[in-house]
């Protein structure tokens, strides 16, 4: 049987698997060139953490510079509950020593001894990015990650130290009136929103898996009319049709239990407004190409 490609629901871990983000990529890109840093800002489940991964899995080359150096870092990880942990990781995954980062130092002795370690690969002509995916993460312990931290932080991203591209849900200017943090660096870095795909991503996405799954052109039309252009909906969309394809589906049952599916991404999924009215989200052309590609493949393989 076919294996279905629309299982995986985390991380996109493969980088051929990931899809689009042009603008968004060009946008963190063109600012770490000068070496600006950036937050990542979108809902749960819009390809936040699989866009900072990406980034570190092919910033290099992106930036067609051996010189820079990512390191991809999840806050809300045991790695980074406290300001020690936070900085031993890092300094570990740049292969630095951490031994002068210290639970018993006090915390602007480890916070000095973090930035000379960094001004030593400075010094050699590297160029680090942190990615830190759930940076809200952070604010559990506010404790541990005060002001001082982040004046800290501020002061390395204004002298070009380091770059930081930062996910989160919500703004970190928002966070920080939230957490009442007043360090300058809640508003220092460049926001990239995090939407729904472009309808060109939509269709690379249909794309990149048609040659494996070969939709039908019944299931083409259904996901033209019916599926939506956010990323994990999508991918719920395009799992559910290859779970029930040996039934003979209708589309109300089909949506019905589609928006079953989407409950796992939290809220209510009412599947009687999901109709589009002017057109569908897949273009004719693309569609036609999709199928003809089926009928040569078939073609070829019964030898006709
Ligand atoms: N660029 C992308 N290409 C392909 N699939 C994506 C992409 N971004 C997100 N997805 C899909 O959406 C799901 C959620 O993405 P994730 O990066 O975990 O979001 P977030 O970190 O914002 O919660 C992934 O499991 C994947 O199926
Ligand atoms: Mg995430």
């Amino acid at each position: 049987m076919l294996e279905n490609p629309f299982t995986v629901r985390g991380t996109i871990q493969n980088p051929s698997d990931f899809i689009g983000r042009k603008a968004e990529l060009l946008h963190i890109v063109t600012r770490l060139k000068t070496m600006q840093s950036c937050s990542v800002v979108g809902e749960r489940r819009i390809g936040k953490s699989s866009l900072l991964y990406h980034l570190f899995q092919t910033g290099n080359e992106r930036l067609n510079d051996s010189r820079f150096r990512f390191v991809y870092i999840e806050l809300t990880d045991a790695s980074a509950q406290t300001v020690v942990d936070f900085l031993q990781t890092v300094l570990q995954a740049l292969n630095l020593p951490s031994d002068s980062i210290k639970d018993d130092n006090k915390p602007n002795r480890n916070l000095v001894a973090f930035d000379s370690a960094i001004k030593t690969m400075v010094a050699s002509g590297t160029k680090v990015v942190l990615c830190l995916d759930e940076f809200e993460g952070l604010f559990a312990n506010k404790q541990e990650f005060n002001d001082g931290f982040f004046n800290h932080l501020r002061s390395m991203i204004n002298q070009r130290r380091l770059a930081l591209v930062t996910a989160s849900w919500k703004s970190l200017e928002v966070y920080a009136i939230e957490e009442k943090l007043t360090s300058p660096f809640f508003n220092l870095l460049s926001i990239t929103e995090l939407g729904d795909f472009t309808p060109e991503d939509v269709e690379s996405f249909i794309d990149y898996y048609q040659p494996a799954v070969q939709f039908t052109a019944k299931e083409l039309e259904f996901i033209n009319w019916y599926s939506e252009p956010h990323p994990a909906k999508l991918q719920i969309f395009c799992d559910m049709i290859l779970q029930w394809r040996e039934q003979d589906w209708d589309n109300d049952t089909a949506k019905e239990r589609i928006a079953k599916a989407y409950e796992i991404l939290g809220g209510k999924h009412d599947w009687r407004k999901w109709k589009r009215n002017v057109a569908g989200i897949l273009s004719c052309g693309s569609i036609k190409t999709w199928l003809e590609n089926i009928k040569i493949a078939r073609d070829l393989g019964t030898g006709i």
